[in-house]
């Protein structure tokens, strides 16, 4: 069978051969006194909050069920807007709010309106791998650039101008970042944002885990730099709603229409249960339990980081947001005799049981040196998988 080239060009999730091999070897230890321990999946380990499932069992009851308009329910965007501003201070009027199926559609939806056939869109490297996928389904190339641990594995604006070329179209960041949950620092992003709007370029940013910043100095939203930032974001992580499929993205006035046109042909709309069921995420009680839920990843973090310091896993930067880090394994391979990150990723998981992501799929620069943490689960846990990392890098 002939496959079009656009598949081609899209690499395998090599998370996913990770998780596999996890999952396999996760069933031959159940029973030991070392079941597998989780820490490769990038998503929170809690689930929607009461109110939030309760308006999901009532859309489904009522019969609530019907396509909404394609860029979302009319309530849904205001009480995102009112989030911007209770929780940012950025006014971010409901009608340049689309909610989508995720932040994934967002990204299609952004670059199939951004991105021309040979376009070329500049991103870090390390940076979440689909993103740079996105670029290549509509046609156009992602052109790493490497980080250093100084830039906090994100780009600059000297980077920028130095890589723009006469088809580069913008670039694509995300603050935090995964796999390294670090931001990219206030002054630097309106510096690059600058060079961007200069070069007529677009500004588009993944703030996907914004929602979840343990730093004053880096949580602020893109969107109060000006009207111009494509700002995309999702009920997954902060909201812990993965596996609902809601999103959203804010866009520039003139872009609204174009996003509506594609995502009523590609979409027609996102889930009308997880849209109506999201609406009482923004209730008092679900906040509250939200901003409890961060504080506990805020924990997890101020546990995990030093712990795995202390184990020679070096994490050059302390992430300020999500749940993610990203540690260097040079030390750890030397001890477990093996070379580079993917060695060492499943000598680790067969030695402790405890299933880790290497760095290979976020980029090619230094990965072969890094592995990815995910600290989204419990602190009973974690505290496990440090003991386990002692016992084996001892
Ligand atoms: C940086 C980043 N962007 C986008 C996504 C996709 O999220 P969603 O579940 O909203 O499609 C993820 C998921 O892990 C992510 O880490």
């Amino acid at each position: 069978m002939h496959f079009a080239a656009r598949a081609e060009r899209i690499e395998p999730f090599y998370v996913m051969e990770v998780a596999k091999a996890a999952q396999a070897l996760a069933q031959q230890v159940a029973h030991t006194d070392q079941p597998m321990i989780f820490l490769n999946i990038g998503e929170p380990d809690f689930t929607a909050p009461p109110l939030v499932q309760e308006a999901a069992a009532r859309a489904v009851r009522d019969g609530a069920t019907q396509y909404t308009q394609a860029l979302g329910l009319p309530a849904l965007r205001e009480r995102i807007s009112q989030w911007y501003a209770d929780r940012f201070g950025v006014q971010v009027p409901a009608r340049r709010i689309v909610v989508t199926a995720g932040a994934s559609a967002a990204l299609q939806l952004a670059c199939l309106a951004l991105v021309d056939e040979g376009d070329e869109v500049l991103m870090p490297d390390p940076s979440y791998p689909c993103n740079r996928h996105f670029v290549s389904a509509a046609g156009g190339t992602a052109v790493l650039l490497a980080t250093t641990a100084q830039e906090r594995f994100q780009l600059s604006a000297a980077k920028v101008e130095a890589a723009w070329g006469p088809r580069t179209r913008g670039v694509l960041l995300a603050s935090p970042s995964n796999p390294t949950g670090t931001s990219i620092a206030p002054e630097e992003l309106r510096r690059i944002h600058a060079t961007v709007q200069a070069r007529g370029g677009v500004t588009l940013i993944d703030e996907i885990y914004l929602g979840l910043s343990y730093d004053e100095r880096f949580g602020h939203t893109a969107l109060a730099l000006d009207e111009q930032v494509v700002s995309i974001n999702s009920f997954s992580k902060y909201f812990n709603m993965t596996g609902w499929r809601l999103g959203w993205m804010v866009v520039p006035e003139a872009m609204v229409p174009v996003v509506e046109k594609l995502a009523q042909n590609l979409f027609i709309c996102a889930s009308t249960v997880s849209q109506l069921a999201a609406l009482a995420c923004f209730e008092r009680e679900s906040l509250a339990e939200y901003e409890r839920r961060r504080a506990e990843f805020r924990a997890r973090r101020d546990f995990f980081i030093p712990a795995l310091q202390s184990l020679g896993l070096a994490v050059p930067v302390q992430p300020d947001g999500a749940f993610y880090a990203w540690a260097d394994c040079t030390q750890a391979a030397e001890r477990l005799g093996v070379q580079g990150s993917w060695d060492c990723a499943f000598a680790i998981m067969r030695a402790a049981h405890l299933a880790i992501t290497p760095g290979r799929d976020f980029g090619t620069a230094d990965t072969g040196r890094f592995v990815r943490f995910s600290t989204a689960n419990s602190m009973a846990q974690l505290e496990e998988a440090v003991a386990r990392l002692r016992r084996v890098l001892a």
